[in-house]
């Protein structure tokens, strides 16, 4: 029997952390360790940093009791995203008394929330550095070497970082993050991102494409395009015609049939017809949308400023549905968001039975310092409210993924084979296009990660398909 327990692993935003395996320093006299916190950008910064480093003669190292610099790439969208990196930090002070030479860093929103007050409130810190700013890294570092405490939290219009080569940090080898645009124009009141990632700019049609190309050459079979609103892509070279999200991605999707291709977040005001039309016409686009829904109440989906109403969110569900029916769908849904009734709790509710959402992300809803909501409502749910309604929520979505993966089973899927599985060396772990993750027994075939292979589903818990290799 198999234990059914692979977990969803692209759930990053509960503040996992990895350290970098993927570059070995030869001869590196300094070391460094990253951390990252936060959504799937964060992750994907962290790459572009071990890359900004390499360059300044920095190793990676997986122990941070071995690195000259310590690095936490921060995320600040909840208050306890927060407190995780703070208590992190406290448990870097100890060493930094032993090794005196040590640096450490905080990078990336927690960085451009609290600019400069960091370092009053956290004294171990030597560098703080904003999401903009890394390519500022190595002059800061030498600036903290000489003792002074180095800050730099400028916010960029025009930064994409597009011709720096990411360097893969705990990679599985078949599957990496891309990103295509950076920042947020939009103005959700319970955001902070707008703030700490400053305005929305998209990178280089020509460099992300040439990105994806050379990592299907090195053994690569999937890309995640990355964006706070991939909708939203728009980039214009100079004297050539503009380029949109759904352009983007045909043009992605014509790298190789065999690279698959996965993109999020879409925000359900932008997502178009012709997005929806591009991903039909190319398998290798996967059927799998992420699309925050947030509230299912139209009022309160105005107080949080989303710029669409329940109606329409539903309208584009149907659409999808009606476009691709085999297209799976996940969620963001905050609970408790200033003066949210039980009524329009309900609501929320569903409209999640309606979406028939594969997975979500679920919140309560914690107040930002200096977003609107902060500015112009009360935080007026209770505590306990809020996590009974969010525990609602979360037992719906249960209830939705098992009823799901219920009605996979009997089916034969094209599944992308990324590794083996953590819970048995006899069994490979993949995913389908909907994004479900399939564990299914080797059986002896001469098969390899970055393979595909069509696998009947058997069984299935909330979480994971169970199949065997057809
Ligand atoms: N750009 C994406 C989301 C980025 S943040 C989008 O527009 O959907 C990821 C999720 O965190 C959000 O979708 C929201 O559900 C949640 N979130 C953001 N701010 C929050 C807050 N103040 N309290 C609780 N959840 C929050
Ligand atoms: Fe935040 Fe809204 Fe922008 Fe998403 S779209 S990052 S929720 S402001
Ligand atoms: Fe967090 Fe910043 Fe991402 S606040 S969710 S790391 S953009």
């Amino acid at each position: 029997m198999l234990e059914l327990t692979e977990k969803v692993i692209d759930e990053t935003r509960q503040g996992e952390a990895f350290a970098p395996s993927a570059i070995e320093a030869v001869g590196a006299k300094r070391h460094f360790y990253i951390e990252s916190y936060g959504c799937q950008m964060n992750f994907s910064d962290s790459e572009i940093v071990a890359s900004i480093l390499a360059e300044d003669g920095f190793g990676a190292t997986r122990n941070f009791e071995e690195a000259d610099l310590i690095l936490l790439n921060t995320c600040s969208i909840r208050e306890k995203a927060e407190q995780t990196v703070r208590k992190r930090l406290t448990e870097f002070r100890k060493l930094k008394q032993s090794r005196p030479g040590m640096l450490v860093g905080v990078l990336g929103c927690m960085a451009e929330r609290l600019k400069s007050k960091f370092l009053e409130e956290e004294k171990l810190v030597d560098l703080v550095v904003g999401p903009d700013a890394y390519r500022t890294l190595p002059q800061l570092i030498s600036e903290a070497d000489g003792g002074q405490k180095a800050v730099n939290v400028l916010l960029s219009r025009e930064e994409t970082y597009a011709d720096i080569a990411p360097v893969r940090l705990n990679s599985n080898g078949i599957t990496a993050f891309v990103s295509i645009m950076r920042g947020c124009n939009n103005m959700c009141s319970f955001c902070v991102v707008p703030f700490t990632r400053g305005r929305e700019r998209s990178r280089d049609n020509v460099s992300i494409v040439n990105e994806c190309r050379s990592l299907f050459e090195g053994g690569y079979r999937e890309v995640t395009l990355l964006g706070q609103n991939v909708d939203s892509y728009y980039y214009t070279a100079d004297g050539a015609e503009p380029v949109n999200f759904a352009q983007l991605l045909e043009q992605v999707a014509l790298v190789s049939p065999l690279l698959r291709v996965r993109f999020a977040t879409s925000h359900p005001k932008d997502i178009t017809d012709d997005v929806l039309h591009t991903m039909a016409k190319y398998e290798n686009i996967c059927k799998y949308i992420h699309l925050p829904l947030q509230s299912g109440s139209t009022r309160v989906l105005q107080l949080m400023n989303r710029t669409y109403t329940r109606e329409w969110y539903q309208a584009k569900v149907d659409r999808i549905k009606e476009i691709m029916p085999d297209c799976a769908l996940s969620s963001d849904v905050i609970a408790g968001f200033c003066t949210e009734t039980e009524e329009e709790h309900r609501e929320t509710l569903s409209m999640m039975e309606h979406a028939k959402y594969e997975m979500s992300y679920m919140f309560f809803y914690s107040e930002r310092p200096g977003t609107l909501a902060q500015r112009r409502y009360k935080d007026d749910i209770p505590e306990d409210v809020k996590k009974r309604r969010l525990t609602e929520i979360v037992n719906l979505q249960n209830r939705l993924s098992l009823e799901s993966n219920r009605k996979d089973l009997g089916k034969t899927y094209k599944v992308l084979i990324e590794s083996t599985s953590r819970r048995s060396e006899s069994d490979w772990m993949g995913r389908n296009s909907q994004n479900k993750v399939i564990v299914f027994a080797k059986n002896g075939q001469d098969l390899k990660p970055g393979d595909y292979v069509n696998v009947t589903v058997q069984e299935c818990t909330k979480a994971t398909l169970l199949g065997s290799i057809v």
